[in-house]
């Protein structure tokens, strides 16, 4: 594994996890690996694996660690992540934290904070392209409204960004992601950043602790 570089970005649904890592991703020239990202793609083109996440997801919980975790590591040994990588949506669970840090270095863990009072305003207002842009209808509205400015398509609304969806997997995070946080906390690599204001604000103060 030799000098490669590993961050994870952690925090609730609509923390601004993807926001973050993209702009990571352009700046740092690492891979970017969002779970939730490939899931949706697994779902999107009928395999296997979508087929058996697509009920977790559509409810608001988690996707079998097994699964998952498969997933993690092929990603992982792509050539894209051989300089480094920003994981976005993982680890979520004590099982793959354990998984990850069996297989790489971790070298630093953003912890991405905003006040649940924040979070259903920003993610019941996501829109998203198929080939996953992602705006806010008052935070990041498109050009014209319901289309990508970038690949123009159609702008369409996750299956698990409604009010009760929300409140699902914010308790899941609470209850299998937070313990997560306190494992790395113990490690001394977790650095809290404040995940409120502007997304460029928050970029800096990212930039910054890096
Ligand atoms: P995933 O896609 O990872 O969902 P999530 O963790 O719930 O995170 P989100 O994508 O909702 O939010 P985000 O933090 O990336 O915020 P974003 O930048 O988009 O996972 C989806 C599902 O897949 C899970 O529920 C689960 O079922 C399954 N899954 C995935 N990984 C798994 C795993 N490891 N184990 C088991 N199951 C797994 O921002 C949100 C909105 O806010 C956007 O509209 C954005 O424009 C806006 N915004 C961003 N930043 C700001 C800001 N600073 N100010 C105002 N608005 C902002």
């Amino acid at each position: 594994m030799g000098d490669r570089k590993g961050l994870i970005l952690i925090g609730a649904p609509g923390s601004g996890k993807g926001t973050q890592a993209k702009k990571l991703q352009e700046q740092l020239g690492y891979a970017h690996i969002s779970t939730g990202d490939l899931l949706r793609a697994a779902v999107a083109a009928g395999s296997e694996l979508g087929l058996r996440a697509k009920g977790f997801m559509d409810a608001g919980g988690l996707v079998p660690d097994a699964l998952v975790i498969d997933l993690l590591l092929e990603a992982l040994a792509t050539p894209a992540a051989a300089a480094g990588f920003i994981l976005d949506g993982f680890p979520r669970t004590l099982p793959q934290a354990e998984a990850l840090d069996a297989a790489v270095r971790i070298d630093k863990v953003i912890d991405l904070q905003v006040p649940f009072g924040l979070i259903e305003e920003r993610v019941t207002g996501r829109r998203m392209s198929p080939s996953g842009h992602v705006y806010h209808v008052k935070y990041s509205p498109p050009k014209v409204e319901g289309i990508c400015d970038i690949t123009g398509e159609a702008l369409y609304q996750r299956s698990d960004d409604t009010p009760d969806k929300v409140r699902a997997r914010l308790s899941k995070f609470e209850a299998e992601t937070r313990p997560v946080i306190a494992r790395y906390q113990s490690k001394g690599i977790v650095v809290a950043v404040d995940g409120v204001g502007d997304p460029d604000e928050v970029y800096a103060r990212i930039a910054a602790v890096l």
